[in-house]
């Protein structure tokens, strides 16, 4: 069967093009299957993420250079009009969540009315897509209620320290204060959220337990995760390595209490993190995550597809192959869309080539694809 996305139970209640200019230009609707997207390990893809721009107002030392990055012409960039219409034609192949990226997707005009208008698409099972943002907290004081009452159903925030001066070095421009206002002020609007800090040998190693602890006591769940060797490995220092069985033995000794292996309803997250528990002690039953993507593979429950704010498609963060969906959504050619979406999807590899050394990685950098 096919349909045409905007028609019939996804149809948008108003595009956002029409809420910015009074209806004035309406796109030809997308010709689409309702076919689920598999890859050739047999993973059905239900996870979108999706990189809003590759412009941030922090410069973390793992991500960017202290300068920045070249940013190609706007017009490169989708207009949250095509972001809208992309995602509804992967709510018809059966995606249920998609996560708001970077560079720092607050940077982005018009962020509200995407939520709003993602956050009220109706999926094929009669439930609404679930709409989550990864950010790094700076603006999140301010648009915090904004945000949630757009329909934003999940939070992560970065925060690799809590100590403002290693805050300040790690992000070369961010302000640790800010981003506790952030995370206090959401969490009494009370969206879930959970916590990321890239954990790095010689510099937060010492903070895992007190990162936790923190999390703890605003009822969130911290995950960390390991350095990954991205842009060809050229801001990676193998020594800062943190591997998931330190993070381990970092808790359980922070704690005093064993880890164990959170199984919880034996139903794994749409996420890649693995989670454990402090089994004993006096935070006995709390959880934490860990990213374990270069010591503890996990690429076999892969369910996601990335795209950038230039609208390429990456079947893997670890991988530089992508289809070029932004020329797709810009043709009047039925099915060009959907032609190249599957291509990605059909050549999606069965892991990364992430190596401790820093080898093995992909050439694009983590700013372009937001994690
Ligand atoms: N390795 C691991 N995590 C990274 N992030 C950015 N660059 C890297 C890297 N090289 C993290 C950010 C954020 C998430 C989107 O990805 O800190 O938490
Ligand atoms: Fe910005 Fe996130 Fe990169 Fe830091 S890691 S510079 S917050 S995009």
């Amino acid at each position: 069967m096919r349909l045409a996305v905007g028609c019939g139970n996804l149809q948008p209640t108003v595009s956002l093009v029409q809420i910015r200019t009074g209806g004035v230009h309406r796109p030809p609707p997308l010709q689409v299957s309702q076919q689920p997207l598999v890859d050739p390990q047999a993973r059905t893809i239900r996870y979108l993420r999706v990189s809003l721009t590759d412009r941030c107002n922090y410069r973390c030392t793992y991500c960017m250079p202290e300068d920045g990055i070249d940013h190609g012409a706007r017009n490169q960039v989708l207009s949250l009009e095509e972001v809208a219409r992309l995602v509804r034609a992967f709510c018809a192949w059966g995606v249920t969540r998609v996560r708001l990226t970077g560079g720092e997707p607050t940077v982005r005009k018009g962020l509200l009315d995407l939520i709003r208008e993602l956050s009220a698409i109706e999926l094929p099972t009669g439930k609404h897509l679930e709409v989550v943002m990864t950010t790094n907290g700076e603006r999140l004081e301010a648009m915090a209620s904004e945000l949630v009452a757009a329909g934003l159903s999940a939070l992560t925030v970065s925060i690799d320290s809590l100590r403002p001066d290693r805050f300040r070095q790690i992000t070369r421009r961010g302000n640790l204060q800010n981003v506790i206002a952030g995370i206090e002020r959401a969490r009494t609007l009370g969206i879930p959220l959970k916590l990321n800090t890239v954990a790095i040998r010689g510099f937060n190693d010492d903070e895992v337990a007190e990162l936790c602890a923190f999390a703890w006591e605003r009822g969130i769940t911290p995950r960390f995760i390991e350095l990954m060797p991205m842009a060809g490995g050229s801001l990676f220092v193998p020594g800062e390595l943190m591997p998931a069985e330190a993070i381990r033995d970092a808790v359980s000794q922070g704690f005093s209490a064993s880890v164990l292996a959170d199984l919880g309803n034996g139903i794994k997250g749409l996420g890649p993190a693995t989670y454990w528990r402090l089994s004993g002690g006096l935070r006995a039953g709390q959880r934490f995550g860990i990213i374990a993507a270069m010591t503890e593979n996990f690429c076999n429950t892969c369910n996601r597809l990335r795209v950038s704010a230039t609208g390429q498609l990456h079947a893997c963060l670890a991988r530089d192959e992508t289809g070029d969906l932004r020329s797709a959504l810009r043709s009047s050619t039925p099915g060009a869309l959907e032609q190249r979406v599957r291509k990605v999807v059909g050549a999606k590899r069965d892991r990364h080539d992430f190596r401790t050394d820093g080898g093995g990685g992909p050439q694009k950098a983590m700013i372009s694809i937001g994690g």
